[in-house]
């Protein structure tokens, strides 16, 4: 079936990471800025798969996914554009193996209004350039937000830690210029955001010519009129400098929250991985953070089953989540990507069985963990930002400080900041009740 030649309506489907949710919002507000209309997957005239490589059958979710596209009932199969990393990876495969209309990689989007009107024309419209950060200043200024908002910081990786594509799809580490953060910050804010989360694949190595560094970068922001919480996310724990480990102790709207990934306890495999630091290294950032902010929520990612991981390594890794009791975590199996250096280490392949096996002792771990992070906030009164209706009537959820989801039975409205004493803790949420309204 042929697609609609030029699209009045579009759906945006991002998966994968936090920038990937920035990403898909930003095309949307690009289809949007030329006077398209957002729709929904069945019935939508363009469809965007805003795609993640970082782990394994990414490519075959997205066949299946432009499959189901092309047979959907509610509508002639739509146009369909790639975007996001296996468009930079692999977007011209796909076009030579099925008929898409559209490929454009993490760097480009902002080329996407242009590429569908090529597109109507009949003809595969790609683009998989990697211009050094254009995309931002081409982009509409941000409206309509929700209470907490991504703002994307810094860009791609120069770590290139052996298991990993990234530094292959997103290209190499950029900062965006900082007035033009600023500004965009003060357009969420405007636009209702009361909290920003500063996104990067390393965004603690986000920096300018002056030296401003992420803490610099935090303390501006931290000036703007009615920004109540700033967060960042992911950290490298080489970029962790002594500057925004103090901000977590003066940066009163910096949340007490830190996601610094580890992925492995042992020594060697941290080589393997190119991981460039060690566990004692890692351990020693992590004490000097709580010295400053002994209340501070940690995260980590792990990932088990790396090539030649043995049972005592795997165990390493145990350890070390014993030593820090994080808040929360993500953890994965390896995943061999193309292109990577460890995808070549066939030496010491780990089983599924005995993948599957680690990966649930390490996920037991993390939630014993999870579950006693949120226990040990039982009792205590925190402000809570209202983000979202719960499932029953009067019922709102919001987040803690620490990042907790809160439910709570509230007159106040969505994007208000309550303060709410915990009374009820799950291993995945909170349950808390009004004591006063927060600062407005
Ligand atoms: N296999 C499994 N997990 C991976 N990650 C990145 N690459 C791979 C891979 N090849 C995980 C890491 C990273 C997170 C975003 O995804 O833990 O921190
Ligand atoms: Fe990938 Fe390592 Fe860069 Fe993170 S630091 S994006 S895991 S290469």
């Amino acid at each position: 079936m042929n697609a609609p030649k030029s699209p009045k309506t579009f759906h945006v489907k991002s998966y994968g990471c936090q920038m990937n949710v920035y990403d898909g919002e930003r095309m949307a507000e690009l289809l949007g800025a030329q006077g398209m209309t957002a729709s929904d997957a069945a019935t939508a005239d363009l469809v965007v798969l805003n795609t993640c490589h970082i782990r394994e059958r990414a490519t075959e979710k997205v066949y299946s996914e432009i499959g189901r596209l092309k047979h959907r009932e509610e509508a002639p199969a739509p146009m369909i554009a790639v975007a996001g990393c296996v468009a930079q990876a692999e977007g011209e495969e796909i076009a030579r193996r099925t008929k898409i209309d559209v490929v454009v990689g993490p760097q480009a989007y902002h080329n996407l209004p242009e590429l569908v009107s090529q597109a109507a024309s009949g003809t595969l419209a790609l683009d998989t350039d990697m211009p050094a950060i254009a995309k931002f200043g081409a982009l509409p200024k941000r409206r309509k937000v929700s209470p907490s908002a991504f703002l994307t910081v810094q860009e791609g990786c120069d770590k290139f830690c052996t298991y990993c594509v990234v530094p292959y799809t997103r290209g190499a580490e950029i900062s965006r210029p900082f007035a033009t953060i600023v500004d965009e910050a003060k357009a969420l804010v405007d636009a209702g955001a009361k909290e920003i989360t500063l996104l990067g694949q390393n965004v603690n190595a986000w920096d300018d010519e002056n030296g401003t560094g992420l803490h610099g970068l935090i303390v501006a922001l931290d000036k703007i009129d009615g920004l109540k919480r700033i967060r960042y996310t992911t950290s490298h724990p080489n970029d962790m400098r002594e500057g925004l480990i103090r901000a977590h102790a003066e940066v009163e709207s910096l949340m007490p929250y830190l996601h610094l990934p580890v992925q492995a306890g042992s020594d060697r495999i941290l080589k393997a991985m190119n991981r460039s630091h060690t566990r004692d290294s890692y351990l020693r950032i992590l004490e000097r953070v709580r010295a400053v902010r002994p209340d501070i929520a940690l995260s980590g990612d792990f990932i088990v089953g790396f090539p030649g991981e043995t049972d005592a390594e795997f165990e390493d890794t145990l350890s070390l989540i014993d030593e820090v009791r994080y808040a929360a975590s993500f953890s994965f199996k390896y995943s061999p990507r193309p292109g990577t250096p460890a995808a070549e280490m066939t030496d010491g392949f780990v089983p599924a069985a005995v993948m599957d096996e680690r990966l649930k002792r390490l996920q037991a771990a993390i939630a014993r963990d999870q579950a006693a992070f949120n226990a040990a906030t039982l009792g205590k009164t925190c402000e809570v930002l209202l983000e979202r209706p719960g499932k029953l009537p009067g019922q709102l959820i919001g987040k803690s400080p620490w990042l907790q989801s809160v439910h709570l039975m509230t007159d106040a409205k969505i994007g208000d900041l309550v303060e709410v004493e915990i009374v009820r803790a799950d291993p995945n949420s909170l349950a808390g009740v009004e004591t006063a309204k927060a600062a407005a």
